[in-house]
This record gives structure tokens, sequence and C-alpha cells, in this order.
């Protein structure tokens, strides 16, 4: 018998049972769920309107019922298709009446509305302590590397000088911003939808101010229309991860070509790399890979949910079930990501020779080469179109610009100088790029800092 056979005179067809139950999906929220009714059972009691004893039995009865999930004695059916109708018939079964009175002035609606929430709250904590503890193995390979020089790279060609730290660091940014992100979701989304009830609220004395408290959350809910209605910290959350996993993905594509014979900028290690079942030289950067693949499911995850609540109506409509599957799978695969990946930076080799090797070539000090004479008076420009040239004439003669003679610099430009080898040097053009926010290595300290501090502060 369903808890809601009231008016039906038939039972649900077995094809139809198994399609409308959530509960081999949504069985992971009983916490959340006993959490939820010891609050609202014990509010019911305290503004007189179910009696204490019952309260008393309610909340025995949820204790022991909890207890015995975690130990695995409890079987969850389809039968009672979710997770608030299998505690409550538990329940029930257990303490008899008392059990009976729990869902007075409540409905699933508020209910799953709140258990989720609550569920998105416990869970971004632990992905905001996995971005910090990315963000201290960040920091330790940028402290061994302020003085790695490596080619930057625009459109995938050897542009300017940089460290290996300075480009860590970047990343160091990007993932303080998606920290603070999910600190701004954690803030928005703390309201309490218990007592919206179906959509109407209720004509119980309930006091939702509470529930809310007791739940720890800021405030209940403003409106309980909005209370059932919105899955909007779920599309934020699944924003903010989906925003975070394309920061990871880039990072990934990035170990991928640097761990390539063609790159070699560094290795990864034995435990975080993996071979081929025929060919015995390679080491595969699977790893890397697979975050990169899993990306696309995290955004598939937040396209699901969007689209499954872009054309309902309000209140409650039964597609918002819908809505635990891609957000539990976003967030799992999440959670599974970033450890992984932090470990796999951990370990990584970095090769700073190969590194230089590549910042040697391609012309990547034509920039300074070009402030060089720019410093001397020349108009940028000017230096620009100078420099050019010399490019031109170093790709016929197949040397690179510090090579020229400076005879042959001067036929270009008699401002060239004996000082210019000095200028075109990796060390100078890395190291003179000072600016705030460059990769000189005042600045790439800097850097450390400010991302110590943030780790610090949380
Ligand atoms: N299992 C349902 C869900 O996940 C709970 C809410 C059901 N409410 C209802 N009116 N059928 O959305």
């Amino acid at each position: 018998m369903k808890l809601w056979s009231g008016r039906f005179g038939k039972e649900t067809d077995a094809l139809v049972n198994d399609f409308n139950a959530s509960i081999h999906f949504d069985a992971r929220l009983y916490k959340e769920d006993i959490t939820g009714s010891m609050a609202h059972a014990t509010m019911l009691g305290d503004c007189g309107i179910i009696p204490q004893e019952d309260v008393a039995k309610i909340k025995a009865g949820l204790t022991e019922i909890l207890a015995d999930i975690e130990a695995g004695k409890v079987e969850f059916t389809a039968d009672n298709e979710d997770i608030h109708m299998n505690v409550e018939t538990l329940l029930t079964q257990r303490i008899g009446d008392a059990g009976k009175r729990l869902h007075t002035a409540r409905s699933r609606n508020d209910q799953v509305a709140l258990d989720v929430r609550m569920y998105v709250r416990r869970e971004i904590p632990v992905l905001i302590d996995q971005l910090l503890e990315l963000e201290r193995v960040l920091c330790v390979q940028a402290k061994e590397n302020q003085t790695t020089v490596m080619p930057g790279y625009t459109h995938l060609q050897r542009a300017q000088p940089i460290s290996f730290a300075q480009h860590l660091l970047a990343y160091g940014s990007m993932f303080a911003r998606d920290i603070t992100r999910l600190e701004d979701c954690l803030v928005r989304l703390n309201e309490c939808p218990l007592g919206s009830g179906a959509l109407a609220g209720t004509t119980y004395p309930i006091d939702r101010w509470h529930t809310a408290k007791a739940l720890d959350f800021d405030r209940p809910m403003s409106n309980s229309l909005d209370g059932v209605s919105d899955r909007d910290y779920a599309l934020e959350v699944m924003s903010d991860l989906s925003i975070l996993m394309m920061h990871l993905s880039r990072f990934s594509e990035e170990i991928i070509l640097w761990c390539s014979w063609e790159f070699k900028f560094i290795e990864l290690d034995d435990a975080y790399a993996t071979g081929s079942s025929i060919m015995p030289q390679k080491k595969n950067p699977d790893i890397a890979e697979l975050v990169r693949g899993k990306t696309g499911r995290v955004y598939g995850d937040l396209m699901t949910l969007l689209t499954v609540m872009k054309g309902i109506p309000l209140a409650y409509n039964k597609d918002m079930q819908e809505d635990k599957e891609p957000l539990f799978d976003a967030i799992d695969t999440v959670e599974m990501c970033i450890p992984v990946f932090a470990n796999m930076l951990a370990t990584m080799r970095v090769l700073p020779a190969n590194m230089k090797r590549a910042a040697s070539q391609g012309f990547i000090n034509a920039t300074d080469a070009a402030d060089y004479l720019t410093k001397k008076g020349l108009p940028f420009r000017d230096a620009y179109t100078t420099v050019g040239k010399l490019v031109s004439y170093c790709g016929e003669q197949g040397k690179l610009l510090e090579e020229l003679s400076l005879a042959e610099l001067q036929t270009l430009s008699p401002m060239f100088a004996d000082d210019v080898y000095e200028a075109l040097s990796l060390e100078t053009c890395m190291g003179d790029r000072n600016s705030y926010g460059g990769p000189a290595v005042s600045q790439t300290t800097r850097q450390i800092e400010d991302i110590e501090a943030f780790v610090a502060k949380r």
C-alpha cells in the first residue's frame, strides 16, 4: 500500500512502479532526510501541533533507522518509491501511529527540496577542501620552478619567455576563483525550503524560523512556491563545477602536450601514467585524458538539468525528480578528478633543460629586441618593423637573433650595441618582466604568497 494510495482503486502497474521510483538514486539522501524530519517533528511538537510524546517516539525511531541504514541493515524498496516514503514507512512500521503524524504540515515537495539543498551544502566544503589541497600542490611546484624558463605560448606558437612557476600560478589564480564561486553558491543556497508544504504553505501554526535555525540555515525561503519549485542552487553548483572542469581540462591538455616527445617538458610518475598492451615503449597520460574527457560529462549534467527545468510551470512537477542523477554525477565526478589530478601534479618530474631548449628557439626574445631599440629612443612601431626584418633575415641564415654579429645587427639599426646580447638572453627576458603579475621571481614570489594566504584563510 502506497502512502498516497487513498484515492486509488488499483495497484500501480509494475512498470509504472519502477519507472516512477527514485529510490535507486535518492537513497543517498537518507541522512539529510532523517535530519530534516527530526527538525520538523521537534518544531511540530514545540508549536503544539503534535503531542510531545509522539515527537519523542519519532526521534527515537528515526535515530534507530539512521543507525540501521548505516549498519547496512535496511533494504529500501521501489514500492515505497523514494527515500522520503521509505523512511516514513519504516518509521510507522516501527513506532505505529506516532509515525503517521510526522508528515503533518509537510509535503514531499518541500522535503525533497530541503534534502537536496542540504546535500549540496554538505558536498561544497568537500570540493573546496580538495581544491585547497590542489592549490598547496601548485604552490610547492611553483616554488621549485621560479627560475625554470619555459616558452609562453599564444596560438600554441612560442611567444615570450615565462617561468614554469608563472604558468602553474595562472591555474592557481583560476582555482582560487573556482573556490570563491563555490563559497558564493553556499551563501545563496543557505535558505530553508521546509514549511513551503506542497506549494502553498499550510494552515497549521508552524514556525519556519524554528526549523531553519535547527537545520543551520540563515532563514526560511521567502516564498513557498519558490521553495518547492526552483533548482537554481543545483544548477549553480553544476555551473561552478563546469567552469572548474574547463580549467582542469585545459590544464590536462597541457600536461598531455608536455608529456609528448614533441615537448618533453615533464615526465609523469609511473604511478600516474599507464602503458599500452601492444606498444612496449608507451607511457600514456591517461589521468589527464580522463579528466579532459570527464569534463564533457559534467557539462552534460549541467545541460541535462537546465533542459529539464526550462519549460516546467510552477510549482513542483515530477520532471524535477530528474535533478538528482546529473547533480550527483557531477559532484561525484569532480570529487574523483581533483585529488587524482593534484597527486599527478605533485609527483610529476619537471625537465627544465628541455623547457629552456624550447625557449631558446622560435625567436621568443623578439619582443625584447624591439623593446631594446625602443628603450634607446626608437618609437616602438619602428622597432617592431626593424626586428621583423631581422627575424626574416635570421630565417634565411638559419640563425637566432643572439647569433647575429653586431655588424649584421647594425645593418638594420645603428642603435644596436654590445649590450644587446645581454638584453636578449632568456634569463634577462624572463627576469626583467617584473611588472605586477609578471613572471619575474619577485612577482611569482608575491603570487605564491597571495595564494598561500588565501589558502590559510580557509
Ligand atoms: N522523489 C520525488 C523527487 O525526487 C520526491 C517528490 C515527490 N513529490 C510529488 N509530489 N510526487 O522529486
